[in-house]
């Protein structure tokens, strides 16, 4: 009758998971994931060239939507004239992100700080003669978010690097070695350069499905990182040899088995500014958001600003909402813990650190009960989060010679509902205990 008695432990999923990759044992990076997996939120930035006639960063070219030629030419009118570092820091805080990841160098090559491997960058070869990161990461580190360094370890532009156009390459490792060999130089330098001016907290790599990490010196560039920054983070794009899993722009329908992981998406269709307007609304990020978290994730929600610095205002508007919505619910979310299993309430969960306070989230226009299945723990209290709004729990159809759980029918009382989501709060007895069960099967 007990068999299936089933206890919901912090760390459960944590015996099931695994790093995002193979080569590196999560105990020994435990302790430094600690304040990302606490996050919940980061905002991720493209800026770049690709921003002054609105065309997909890098790809436009790669994809031959445009040469080359007039893709380079974007050079020539890349301002950064409104870039105010300050400003874009207090938008990012106002949404509640704990971290913000920026680009340092896309797949075009184009370095947005002060590189000495090669002139091109925005601080050379643009109008703009500056430095991105610099006073960005300056303003971040005031206002304790901590910097993420986006980072291409392919690089389009370089006449060292095989890959150029879709469907055709400069040459073979395998002819060229020492070719590559002044590639690896290359794109290692800057690696070197942006540890030692900006210190980032996170490496933010892509590109790395070109090569292999043999290719790449993964390894290498591991403990190039770490040996500058033993605390710093790595995304899991180094072909083995990072921290956490970084699924693009598709939702996970069932728990990844992931330690850490972080979904990166647009708030339109588009990595980099765009002239595109299939903004999605505060509405749909917050339940996408809520939805990772509750899966045991962060999200990584992505800006684009236009060439001269300025945020789209559809994008200032989303994050701000965001933001409102963290003040209001960010108890439900920050420094907890993914939520129940899936079975037990039709909707994401979370948990407190301790597991004794459960957090249900119900979009804002779904009216009346909720039903929790399988919680033996009692209910010391229930209340609408952020209101004084009491729930009160009702108990049904639980037997007195059976150990299975009744159901617990909440009334969510009219007139507390949040604009997007509203969060219950339920107090329990202890850690959270499910049952998990076949019922009158058993
Ligand atoms: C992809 C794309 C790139 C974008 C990145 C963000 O890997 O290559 O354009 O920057 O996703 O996740």
């Amino acid at each position: 009758m007990n068999s299936k008695f089933y206890c919901f432990l912090v760390g459960l999923f944590a015996s099931l998971s695994v790093t995002a990759q193979t080569k590196i044992n999560p105990d020994s990076i435990k302790s430094k994931m600690q304040w990302f997996a606490d996050a919940k939120l980061g905002i991720f930035i493209h800026e770049g060239i690709y921003a002054v006639d609105g065309i997909d960063e890098s790809w436009s070219f790669y994809n031959k939507k445009v040469s080359y030629e007039q893709y380079m030419k974007q050079l020539a009118g890349f301002t950064l004239k409104n870039y105010d570092a300050a400003k874009w820091a207090d938008l990012i805080q106002e949404s509640g992100a704990r971290y913000a990841v920026i680009t340092t160098k896309h797949h075009d090559g184009v370095a947005t700080y002060d590189t000495k491997m090669n002139d091109l960058s925005i601080a050379k070869a643009t109008p703009a003669i500056k430095d991105l990161i610099k006073p960005f990461f300056e303003e971040l580190r005031k206002r304790d978010i901590k910097c993420g360094a986006y980072f291409s370890l392919l690089d389009w532009s370089s006449p060292d690097y095989p890959g150029f156009l879709k469907d055709s390459t400069r040459y073979m490792i395998a002819n060229e070695p020492a070719r590559w060999a002044r590639f690896q130089h290359f794109f290692q330098g800057q690696i070197g350069e942006i540890s030692k001016q900006f210190n980032p907290d996170l490496w933010w790599f892509d590109g790395d499905w070109e090569h292999t990490a043999d290719e790449w010196q993964s390894e290498k560039v591991r403990t190039l990182i770490l040996s500058h920054n033993p605390s710093a983070i790595i995304n899991g794009r180094l072909q083995g040899y990072g921290d956490y899993a970084t699924p693009e722009q598709n939702f996970p329908v069932t728990r990844p088995a992931y330690n850490w992981w972080e979904l990166c998406m647009t708030t339109n269709d588009n990595w980099g500014f765009h002239y595109d307007n299939n903004w999605k609304t505060p509405f749909e990020v917050i339940t996408i958001y809520v939805d990772a978290v509750s899966n045991g994730g962060n999200l990584l929600l992505d800006m684009g600003p236009k060439e001269d610095g300025t945020i789209p205002e559809e994008q200032v508007n989303v994050l701000k909402e965001l933001g409102a919505w963290n003040r209001r619910n960010g108890e439900s979310i920050f420094n907890t813990i993914g939520g129940m299993p899936q079975g037990h309430f039709y909707g994401p969960t979370t948990l407190s650190k301790d597991s004794a306070t459960l957090y249900l989230f119900v979009h804002s226009k779904t009216p009346g009960t909720l039903i929790l299945k399988g919680l033996y723990n009692k209910i010391l209290n229930a209340q609408v989060l952020g209101s004084n709004k009491k729930v009160s729990p009702k108990v049904v159809g639980k037997i007195s010679w059976s150990s299975v759980p009744g159901l617990v029918y909440l009334d969510v009382p009219d007139g507390a509902q949040d604009k997007y989501v509203t969060v219950i709060k339920l107090e329990l007895d202890g850690p959270v205990r499910l049952y998990r069960g076949k019922g009158g099967f058993d």
